[in-house]
């Protein structure tokens, strides 16, 4: 990765880490009785160490395409973070993937117990509405709420949770194309999509702005779960930080599996080149972005 674009992730993931230190206090909020030391620990464990923030990084860097990169920006960003790191803990139990490894470390339910995994997910997923409804996110409170009910919408039935389920009921069937394309849009790129959609709403871009670039966080989105697809079946597992192979192994439907990995990489090729033109009308001030594509879809990890 270039270092330039290196630097700016981290920046942004030691400022995104500062919020969710915060959020992880021990001391209870107003209307909080208590705060289980385990369950925090064990919320902790799954949203603190590793991970590459990819979905915090593009909120932010989208919020400041328009000019906002206040704490406020990193309390939405550590709401969407905290949602995927919920649906990583679930992912990873054995009623799921059944994995042992996460981010170089043993998965929650492995460094605790299933039973600690599965409240661990409970408590980062609420916590993200707290999160997300909080007065610094936007000074109009109608923004705050619409952007609670899109994030709501796009981890629940309809969106990162209902993927799960379409790519659980996928395992050793036949799934046409559209079918893939559907549920990967659902389990990983509903959050993606947010994280895009936000940044805009936040940085009080216009209608087409906005339409834009969920627009660009669709294809970003879809990129991302065929370079992860991609990973699980050529990538280095000491470098990638969780096990890989998986997937033929439990016979999940994925565009790998159906179309080749040939056909996959020029898929990603075109859906770069389709971002970047998204992002043209913002001309030197998306080169971040388009830096952000490009990574996610080459990545090594
Ligand atoms: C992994 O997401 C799960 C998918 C949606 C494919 P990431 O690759 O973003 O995981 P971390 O956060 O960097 O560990
Ligand atoms: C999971 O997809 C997407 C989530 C909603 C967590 P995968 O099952 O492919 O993610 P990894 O490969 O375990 O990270
Ligand atoms: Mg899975
Ligand atoms: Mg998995
Ligand atoms: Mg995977």
């Amino acid at each position: 990765m270039d270092t330039q674009l290196k630097r700016r992730i981290s920046s942004i993931a030691t400022q995104l880490e500062k919020v969710l230190e915060q959020t992880f206090q021990s001391a209870p909020l107003e209307g909080e009785v208590f705060r289980a030391p385990r369950l925090l620990e064990a919320m902790r464990y799954a949203s603190l160490a590793g991970g590459k923030r990819l979905r915090p990084v593009l909120l932010v860097e989208v919020a400041g395409l328009f000019g906002r990169s206040d704490n406020g920006i990193y309390q939405a960003a550590a709401a969407l973070e905290c949602i995927h790191c919920y649906s990583l803990v679930h992912d990873d139990l054995p009623a799921m993937d059944d994995d042992e490894l996460r981010r170089g470390r043993p998965t929650t339910h492995v460094a605790f117990d299933e039973a600690t995994a599965i409240l661990a997910g409970d408590a980062l997923l609420t916590i993200a509405f707290d999160l997300i409804t909080e007065d610094a996110v936007h000074e109009d409170a109608k923004v705050r709420l619409s952007l609670g009910r899109s994030l709501s919408r796009a981890s629940g039935v309809g969106g990162m949770a209902g993927g799960q389920m379409l790519d659980l009921e996928s395992e050793h069937r036949d799934r046409s194309e559209a079918e893939i394309r559907r549920l990967q849009a659902m389990k990983t790129g509903a959050l993606i999509r947010y994280a895009c959609q936000a940044g805009a709403i936040l940085g009080d871009a216009t209608e087409e702005e906005v339409a834009r670039l969920t627009r660009f966080g669709e294809i970003v989105g879809l990129a991302f779960q065929l370079a992860d697809d991609l990973l699980d079946l050529k990538g280095d597992a000491e470098v990638v930080g969780k096990a890989t192979g998986k997937d033929a192994e439990a016979g999940k439907a994925t565009l790998v599996s159906l179309l080749g990995e040939d056909a996959t990489r020029n898929e990603l090729e075109k859906l770069i080149a389709e971002a970047e033109t998204l992002l043209a009308p913002f001309g030197e001030r998306a080169a971040v972005l388009k830096q952000l594509a490009d990574y996610i879809a080459n990545r090594d990890s």
